[in-house]
C-alpha cells in the first residue's frame, strides 16, 4: 500500500491552548486509521486541519506525496478530503436532496440539474446499500440515517479520504454494524478512512492502524493487531483503567418518584409515543432506562423535566404531580437533569462556563446577590467544578463552544450532580467520554446513589446500564417491555428484550 496522507509536525495553537503539537502522521491507501486520545487530547482539532477548517500554525500536510495547502473546507474537499463531523451540520427542515447540494459544485450553476444529482446520489445509496431516501426531510430521520445522509454528502462531492469523528457515538449496535458493513465496503474500493471513537472495542474491531494523541502529541502508531483492548486504553490514559463498580446492595427506601399509566400521544402521527408506563424510582437506587435510541425514552425524559406535557397519566415526585409544574419549578424541587443532546438543551455555547454552571440556579440564595448576580460566588464555583471534574480547560471564563465535545459533556455532569440533586435524570451520560472520565463519572453516579440520592439513568449502552443499576426496565416502541434486575438476565436476554421480545412473565416477576 502507498501512503496517501501525511501529516508533517503539525501544530494548531489557539489564543490559550495548544491543541496539537508537532503531530506528524502517515495514512496509507485503503487502511482504516483510528486516531485515539482523551477527551480534548486534540483529535478533532487535528482533523479539522487535514480538512480545511482550520488553518495549522506550523506544519504541512503532504497529499499522494505532494505538500497541499488548504484554505478552506472547500479546497480539502477539491483534493479529496471530507469530513463527517461530532455534531452533525445538516439542516433539518431540508431534504436530503436538497442538504447534499448545498455547497456541492454543482450548486453554483445557474441551473441546478436536480435530476442528474438525484441520480448519482441514488447510484451511491444503491452501491453502499445507505437505505436513505433523497425526498425525505433530515428533521424526520434516525440519528443512524442522519448521518448516512452525511456519508453520502461527502462522497458524493468526490471525497476519497473520509474522516469520521466519533460516528458510533449516537449510533445503536445495529447501526454500528451497518456503519462498519459500509466502511469495509469502501475501503475494498480504495477508499481511506479515518476514524474516531472512545469505543476500544470498535476501534479495536474496525482500523488497521491506531494513532495515539495525548495532550496534542503522538505518542505513538501502532498495528491494531498487535494491541488488546486494555493495551489501547493504557496508551492512552496512561494508567491502568478499571471500569468495575462497587456499590452495596440497595435497601428498598422510600418512593421518590412514582409514574402511573403515563400516556404521550403524537396528534400528527395518531400514535402514541409512551403508552401506558409505569415505574417508580426510590431513594438511593439506580433504575435503568433500557433501549435502543428512540423507543420513547426522550419523551419520557422531557414529560419528566416539563419539556413536553404528557397526554395522561400521574408523575408523582414527593406527593407533587410533575405534570402540572413548569420546568423551573421541576428543577427547583431537588431535580437534575443531564440531557441527552448537549450542544442544544444543556449548555449555551457561545456563554462561558462560569455562565453555564449557573444556568440553573443563577436566581437562588447561593449565587445571588438582591437583584445581581455574585460573581465572585459563580466563579470559586466554577474552579471547584473544573478541578474536581477534570474538565480540560484554559479557564473557567472559557467559552462553552471552544471545549472539546467530551469536556462538555463533563461540564453539564458537573453542574447537575453538584446541584445535590435528590432525583437524578441522566440520558446518556457518558456519550463521547474517554475511558478514564467514564471511570469518573461511573464511580460518580454509585456514589450520588449510595448517599441516597435516586437516578434514573436512560442509556443505550447495555454494558453501562447492566453494570450500573439497581432495577432496569426495557424500553420498546413506547412501551415497557419488563422489569428485571441486572444480575437476574443476561445481556443476550436484554437484547431480544429491547427487540422486542417478551421474557416469560413469571420470570419477570420473580426478577422484581
Ligand atoms: N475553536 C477553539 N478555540 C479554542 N480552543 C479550542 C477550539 N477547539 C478546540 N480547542 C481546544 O483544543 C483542545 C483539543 O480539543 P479537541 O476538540 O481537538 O479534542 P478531542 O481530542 O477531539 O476531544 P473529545 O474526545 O472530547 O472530542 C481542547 O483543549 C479544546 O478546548
Ligand atoms: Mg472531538
Amino acid at each position: 500500500m502507498s501512503k496517501i496522507l501525511e501529516m508533517i509536525h503539525i501544530t494548531k495553537c489557539f489564543p490559550s491552548v495548544m491543541a496539537n503539537d508537532n503531530v506528524t502522521l502517515a495514512v496509507e491507501e485503503g487502511e482504516v486509521h483510528s486516531l485515539l486520545g482523551e477527551n480534548g487530547a486534540g483529535k478533532s482539532t487535528l482533523m479539522n486541519v487535514l480538512c480545511g477548517l482550520y488553518r495549522p500554525t506550523s506544519g504541512s500536510i503532504k497529499l499522494d506525496g505532494e505538500e497541499v495547502k488548504f484554505s478552506s473546507a472547500r479546497d480539502a474537499m477539491a483534493k479529496g478530503i471530507g469530513m463527517v463531523h461530532q455534531h452533525f451540520m445538516l439542516i433539518p427542515t431540508m431534504t436530503v436532496l436538497d442538504n447534499c447540494l448545498i455547497g456541492a459544485k454543482d450548486a453554483g450553476k445557474l441551473v441546478l440539474d436536480r435530476k442528474t444529482t438525484a441520480e448519482k446520489l441514488s447510484e451511491l445509496i444503491e452501491k453502499y446499500d445507505m437505505k436513505v431516501d433523497l425526498n425525505a426531510k433530515v428533521g424526520s430521520l434516525s440519528v443512524g440515517q442522519r448521518q448516512r445522509v452525511e456519508i453520502i454528502k461527502v462522497l458524493y462531492r468526490g471525497a476519497r479520504i473520509l474522516i469520521l469523528d466519533e460516528p458510533t457515538a449516537v449510533l445503536t449496535p445495529q447501526e454500528t454494524l451497518e456503519l462498519f458493513e459500509m466502511i469495509r465496503s469502501l475501503t475494498e474500493n480504495n477508499f481511506t478512512v479515518l476514524f474516531i471513537s472512545h469505543k476500544l472495542n470498535e476501534v479495536k474491531e474496525i482500523s488497521d492502524k491506531v494513532t495515539v494523541l495525548r495532550q496534542g502529541c503522538v505518542t505513538g502508531t501502532y498495528k491494531t493487531d498487535d494491541c488488546s483492548v486494555e493495551d489501547l486504553a493504557r496508551l492512552m490514559v496512561g494508567r491502568e483503567i478499571d471500569l468495575s463498580v462497587n456499590r452495596e446492595e440497595c435497601e428498598k427506601c422510600e418512593v421518590l418518584l412514582d409514574v402511573k399509566n403515563l400516556v404521550l400521544e403524537n396528534a400528527e402521527e395518531q400514535k402514541r409515543q409512551l403508552d401506558d408506563i409505569c415505574f417508580e424510582v426510590r431513594e438511593g437506587e439506580i433504575l435503568g432506562v433500557a433501549g435502543v435510541d428512540g423507543n420513547g425514552q426522550s419523551e419520557l425524559v422531557e414529560c419528566l423535566t416539563g419539556m413536553q406535557v404528557a397526554s395522561s397519566g400521574e408523575i408523582m415526585y414527593k406527593g407533587r404531580d410533575l405534570r402540572k409544574m413548569k420546568t423551573r419549578e421541576i428543577m427547583a424541587s431537588g431535580i437534575s437533569h443531564i440531557p441527552q443532546d448537549r450542544q442544544k438543551t444543556g449548555l449555551i455555547m457561545p456563554m462561558t462556563l462560569v455562565e453555564n454552571f449557573a444556568l440553573q440556579d443563577y436566581y437562588c440564595k447561593e449565587f445571588g446577590k438582591c437583584v445581581y448576580l455574585n460573581w465572585g460566588a459563580v466563579e470559586d464555583h466554577s474552579k471547584k467544578l473544573i478541578k474536581d471534574f477534570s474538565i480540560k480547560t484554559p479557564s473557567e471564563f472559557e467559552l462553552a463552544q471552544n471545549l472539546s465535545g467530551g469536556n462538555q459533556q463533563k461540564v453539564i455532569i458537573a453542574r447537575e450532580i453538584s446541584r445535590e440533586p435528590e432525583l437524578l435524570i441522566a440520558m446518556h451520560p457518558t456519550r463521547g467520554l474517554d475511558v478514564g472520565a467514564i471511570e469518573y463519572i461511573h464511580q460518580q453516579l454509585v456514589e450520588q446513589r449510595n448517599q441516597g440520592v435516586g437516578i434514573l439513568l436512560v442509556s443505550t449502552e447495555l454494558e453501562e446500564v447492566m453494570k450500573l443499576s439497581d432495577r432496569i426496565v426495557v424500553m420498546y416502541e413506547g412501551k415497557i417491555m419488563g422489569m428485571v434486575k441486572p444480575s437476574d438476565v443476561t445481556i443476550e436476554e436484554m437484547g431480544l428484550m429491547m427487540g422486542g421480545q417478551e421474557l416469560d412473565s413469571i420470570r419477570i416477576k420473580k426478577a422484581v
